[in-house]
């Protein structure tokens, strides 16, 4: 029997719902994006998200409805992220959920939203294992081994800022807007690496350290400026860039060659990334590694691959009750 879910989203500030057949097959999905408000604040405003996301949120699951052309009734479970992301805004997902699940008599899925990055990559793919999975979001850089669908090993995390936290305070201080990440991309393209920042040195472990490089870019512009110098902030933003995927280049290649995996998946809102895609297949090549990646509508937030994690959940029964709540902890393992 093929099994539909309705997958809903709403950890940061994107409401999102997806039908999903058979955890790959994409049969609605449905997007609102908060970005231009937050864009105004320079970052996300948990009360605004939570508020924006109860407004979204049933116009997002009638939208979904009609772009499948489906019913609730449809469906064979209804899944929601739980974690980890803004408390405020999980809990406008959550309850969606649990009051669809309750009036429909549906079963009730738990999604990690880290867990739902990774799956991003076994909708238009297939991912075996054994695996390493790297993990780059606005919350989360994490390396790990993944033995099968919901086993995981963590190699190495971020000691203090994720990469694309680094990528929006960097957009910051030139004065791209938010999210960061994309603008700076985007004007690394025009720019030389004539900076000289710092190489975070953690090289015998498989963890990470942004804050370093961050503070190095903050104090650089800040002392520029009040020596009345400019800054090339297209020189600025490739050298960061350079060195902050150099840094997940190393680790990685460490994973390489010291597990003799031969599969890499890379999975969220920093997958979005050209130079980071073309550094990791060179890596890749290097070692006959095969390399996943999502398209680009998958790599940022979006329901879609809640849809794909819970699959694996339902088909081994692991459903959540109506106490399930929010945990900002999203911890894999
Ligand atoms: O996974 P995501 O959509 O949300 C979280 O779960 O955090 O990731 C958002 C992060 C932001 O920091 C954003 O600046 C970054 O992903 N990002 C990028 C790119 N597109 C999004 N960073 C670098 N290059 C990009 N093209
Ligand atoms: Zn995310």
């Amino acid at each position: 029997m093929d099994v539909y879910i309705l997958a809903i989203e709403s950890s940061c500030d994107e409401t999102s719902m997806a039908i999903v057949k058979n955890g790959k097959e994409i049969i609605g999905l449905s997007i609102a994006t908060q970005i231009d408000t937050h864009a105004l604040y320079g970052g996300v405003v948990p009360e605004i998200a939570s508020r924006m996301h109860t407004e979204a949120i049933t116009l997002v699951l009638e939208d979904v409805l009609k772009k499948a052309k489906m019913k609730i009734e449809d469906m064979q479970a209804i899944a929601v992220t739980y974690a980890p992301g803004l408390t405020g805004s999980l809990m406008v997902g959550i309850e969606a959920a649990k009051t669809l699940a309750l009036i429909y008599h549906k079963p009730l899925i738990a999604v990690n939203h880290l867990i739902g990055h990774i799956f991003a990559n076994n909708i238009e793919d297939k991912m075996e294992y054994p695996m390493i999975s790297l993990i780059v979001s606005g919350g989360h850089t994490e390396l790990l081994i993944m033995e099968d669908d919901y086993t995981f090993k963590k190699l190495g995390e971020t000691l203090d800022d994720a990469i694309g936290e680094c990528y929006d305070k960097v957009a910051r201080v030139v004065g791209l807007k938010y999210p960061g990440g994309p603008n700076v991309e985007k004007l690394a393209k025009e720019g030389k690496h004539t900076y000289n920042l710092p190489q975070p040195v953690l090289d015998d472990t498989y963890n990470f350290s942004y804050s370093g490089l961050k503070s190095a870019i903050i104090n650089l512009v800040h002392n520029e400026t009040q020596r009345g110098r400019e800054i090339n902030k297209a020189d600025l933003a490739r050298s960061f860039q350079d060195v902050a995927i150099d840094e997940l280049v190393r680790k990685v290649d460490k994973a390489f060659r010291e597990t003799n995996i031969k599969r890499l998946v890379v999975a969220g809102g920093v997958s979005a990334n050209n130079y980071l895609k073309e550094e990791m297949q060179k890596l890749c090549d290097k070692y006959g590694a095969k390399l996943l990646i999502p398209r680009l509508l998958y790599c940022t937030d979006n329901a879609a691959m809640i849809g794909a994690a819970a699959y694996p959940l339902y088909l081994k029964g692991e459903f959540a009750d109506f106490s399930l709540n929010a945990s900002s902890n999203g911890d894999l393992c």
